[in-house]
């Protein structure tokens, strides 16, 4: 299990980090609203690795009413100014029973997870969770965004030139000065994973700075498909209407 990286500096950094990060959250109620039956209320949603519950604000926003939020570190769950009904998880193991969830959101949460087989049982335990037809909602960030300076971090270190899949990477969250360090996946990997864990890849969202993608979001499904040809052609013919 990878350590709580959040213990000591991390957290600060991690929890406020500004105004360049909000792109990659953007396209999540356009995905989530594409992705699901459009009854919101009803869904129940799991977030893992919730962190400071950054995505808790939108699922709300958007009428969602049944949302747990895990993850390991309890430091992270803490760093949120109000007290939500987070849960803090020890172990690989989510402590639901199979086939519970219609959504498992987990954006920035590969990241933090070093070893391969790790990030395959994580994906596991979402696709355990979740019910057949059911969504995981995944954002991570792409190899180059470990490369370049935005308004929030840095990441344009000379050691963060050659960096290959599985490699730490450098990360300093303005304004702070302390590194952090993430782990770099790539794209192959990170398809390579979701497959792994059974899932089908149905859409990858690109989230660019300047020329080049620097978060991506999966949306990867549990099981047939037939579901989520329905769910968007329903979404096609809502947008049709207009
Ligand atoms: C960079 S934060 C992102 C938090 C939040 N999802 C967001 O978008 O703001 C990554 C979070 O994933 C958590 N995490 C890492 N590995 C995890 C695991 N195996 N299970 C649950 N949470 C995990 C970390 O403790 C941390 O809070």
């Amino acid at each position: 299990m990878s350590p709580d990286l959040y213990r000591g500096d991390n957290t600060e950094p991690y929890s406020k980090m500004g105004a360049s990060i909000v792109p990659f959250y953007r396209p999540f109620p356009y995905l989530f609203a594409q992705f699901t039956r459009g009854n919101f209320s009803k869904l129940n949603v799991l977030d893992y690795g919730a962190g400071r519950g950054r995505l808790e604000r939108l699922a709300r926003l958007m009428g969602v009413d049944h949302l747990t939020e895990v993850d390991t570190s309890p430091t992270m769950l803490s760093a949120s100014r109000k007290i939500r009904s987070a849960r803090a998880v020890v172990g690989d193991t989510l402590p639901f029973p199979d086939a519970s969830y219609d959504v498992v959101l987990s954006f920035a949460t590969w990241v933090d997870i070093h070893n391969p087989d790790e990030l395959v049982n994580y994906c596991k335990e979402a696709g355990r969770v979740l019910k057949p037809g059911g969504v995981m909602i995944a954002g991570t960030a792409t190899p180059r965004s470990y490369q370049i300076e935005t308004k929030s971090f840095n990441s344009d270190f000379p050691e963060n030139q050659n960096l290959k899949s599985g490699s730490w990477a450098k990360v300093v969250v303005k304004p702070f000065t302390k590194p952090v360090y993430d782990t770099v996946w790539s794209d192959e990997d990170h398809k390579r994973v979701i497959k792994a864990a059974n899932f089908n890849l149905v859409e990858t969202v690109e989230i660019f700075e300047g020329r080049d993608p620097i978060w991506l979001i999966y949306v990867a499904v549990k099981g047939e498909l037939d579901l989520i040809a329905e769910r968007q052609a329903l979404f096609r013919s809502a947008r049709d209407l207009s």
